[in-house]
């Protein structure tokens, strides 16, 4: 598999992991959220021979398989495990369906009852098949390409077991959080600590680090930010240092503002990714100085193309230092990106970060 990738030899060692842990990277590492996915025809051809997203996820072979497809496209540092943070809920026994054109449907929790009809136990368990895919897809890399495994963050993933699925406000969740229900707070910990034990594993089988995607922290102010966003994230960090594991951890908590900083001195988390709202000047002046930042290209830029795109990334690449910097979008690809547009970045991302340090 890997002599289909760009391998640039071990000697150069994983750029990611080298930011990560605080080293200067032979280039600057570069990955992107949602590189496997519906923009590239070949995923969609694997999924419809998987028969539908879900079954996909859970075919360790297939899942690998569009895991190595965009490395094999484009000279990236790094893998992501091609799953879905959605999981999880249905190994507790949430119910999960995707139907088509709809987006994830689950079997509303809103009270101490439905908490308490959730399957905790041996939930890591239930989800073995990721831990091929990951071991799979661990075997299959260039050795300069890292491995990300990752989770939903108990907030984001409590959102959609309240809600039964995607909603525009998670107005439900919101008013559970600021009422600090009992049944709320149970959720969250029992997300949290499958979630744990799930990242484990997933470092067990071969994740070089892990990400925690909380796409809707953004929703909490003061005092609730504390609670569901911070403590959960801070928690997992500790929770993987007692189960033993001691890989960097990257926080994605998405939406959160000038609480970024905040974040990134209070969450335990190694690396924070930053969304395209956030300025470049303030990951480098602000954040930069507290861990490595990672982003925050605009994805509409790479469906745009240049010349937003060329300057997009040349502002990046040109104001946060190599070392710190872990080049990625500020959210996942749309599915109506062109190719020669992420093609494009590349090439950009590569002149520029030479240009740079030269
Ligand atoms: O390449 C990668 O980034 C790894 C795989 C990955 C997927 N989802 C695959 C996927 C990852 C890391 C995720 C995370 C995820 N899943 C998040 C957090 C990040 C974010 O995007 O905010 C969330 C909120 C989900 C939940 C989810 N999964 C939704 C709401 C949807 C439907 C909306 C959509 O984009 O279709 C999904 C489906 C999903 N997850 C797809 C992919 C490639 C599309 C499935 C398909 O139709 O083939």
């Amino acid at each position: 598999m890997s002599g289909e990738m760009f391998d640039h030899g071990p000697e150069k060692g994983k750029a990611l992991m080298d930011v990560l842990e605080g080293r200067m990277p032979w280039r600057r590492p570069a990955w992107f959220m949602r590189q496997a996915g519906r923009y590239l025809p070949e995923y969609r051809e694997t999924r419809a021979k998987a028969g539908s997203f879900l079954d996909l996820c859970y075919d360790p072979e297939l899942s690998a398989e569009v895991t190595f497809q965009p490395l094999r496209r484009f000279d990236l540092d790094a893998a992501i495990l091609f799953a879905d943070i959605l999981l999880v809920p249905q190994a507790l026994g949430a119910g999960l369906s995707f139907n088509a054109g709809e987006g994830p449907v689950l079997e509303p929790v809103r009270s101490m009852e439905d908490v308490l009809r959730l399957k905790p136990e041996g939930v890591a368990d239930r989800l073995s098949s990721i831990y091929e895919t990951v071991a799979r897809i661990s075997e299959g890399l260039p050795a300069h390409v890292a491995l990300i495994g990752f989770c939903g963050a108990p907030w984001t993933v409590a959102t959609y077991m309240v809600e039964g699925g995607g909603s525009p406000e998670r107005l439900r969740t919101r008013m559970a959080a600021a009422r600090g229900e009992e049944w709320f707070d149970r959720l969250v910990d029992i997300i949290t600590e499958a979630s744990i034990e799930y990242l484990a594993r997933q470092v067990e089988a071969g994740a070089d680090t892990v990400q925690v995607f909380d796409t809707w922290a953004g929703d909490l102010g003061d005092g609730l930010r504390e609670k569901y966003v911070i403590r959960p994230f801070r928690r997992i960090v500790e929770g993987l240092g007692e189960r033993g594991i001691d890989v960097p951890v990257i926080g994605f908590a998405r939406g959160l503002g000038a609480a970024q900083e905040q974040f990134a001195r209070e969450s335990g988390v190694q690396c924070v990714g930053c969304s395209w709202p956030l300025p470049v000047d303030y990951m480098a002046e602000v954040l930069a100085p507290i861990c490595p930042v990672q982003g925050n290209l605009d994805p509409v830029a790479v469906m745009a193309g240049d010349p937003y795109l060329r300057e997009a990334v040349e502002r990046i690449v040109r104001t946060i230092p190599r070392e710190r910097h872990v080049f990625n979008l500020g959210h996942g690809f749309k599915p109506e990106t062109p190719i020669e547009n992420v093609e494009r970045m590349v090439a950009w991302l590569r002149e520029f970060d030479s240009a740079d340090t030269t």
